[in-house]
């Protein structure tokens, strides 16, 4: 019992104690780097259209799953060496509502 209330404390103290995800750090990134396989507009390039209108067959998960690892056997790399989850996620967000 108390084993369970000290992990989710430490979970949670984890998760208070991260960095917010830095959005213009973010956003460069997904025009900077997955732009320069998937075109600065991300209209795709060597990578396919990764527009919102594009990916809506994604659920949340399953996109950070394909970014956190890649797609083994294509030019699409694993990003989970270079991002925390916590931005993977921002990133998910991002490429699935197309804001600006
Ligand atoms: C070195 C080139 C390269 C970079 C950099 C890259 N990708 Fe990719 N990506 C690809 C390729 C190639 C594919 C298509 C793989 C295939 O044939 O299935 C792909 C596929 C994808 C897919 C699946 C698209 C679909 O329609 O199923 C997503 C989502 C994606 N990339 C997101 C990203 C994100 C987000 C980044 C930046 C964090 C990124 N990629 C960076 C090359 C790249």
């Amino acid at each position: 019992m108390s084993r369970v209330l000290l992990f989710v404390f430490s979970a949670s103290a984890a998760v208070a104690g991260e960095v917010p995800p830095d959005a213009m750090a973010l956003k460069h990134l997904v025009h900077q780097d997955c732009g320069s396989c998937h075109g600065m507009t991300l209209k795709g390039g060597l990578g396919p259209d990764i527009r919102a209108e594009s990916l809506q067959h994604y659920d949340p998960e399953t996109l950070g799953q394909v970014i956190q690892d890649g797609i083994p056997g294509t030019a699409m790399p694993p990003w989970q060496p270079l991002l925390t989850q916590t931005e993977i996620n921002w990133v998910v967000d991002y490429l699935l509502t197309g804001e600006e």
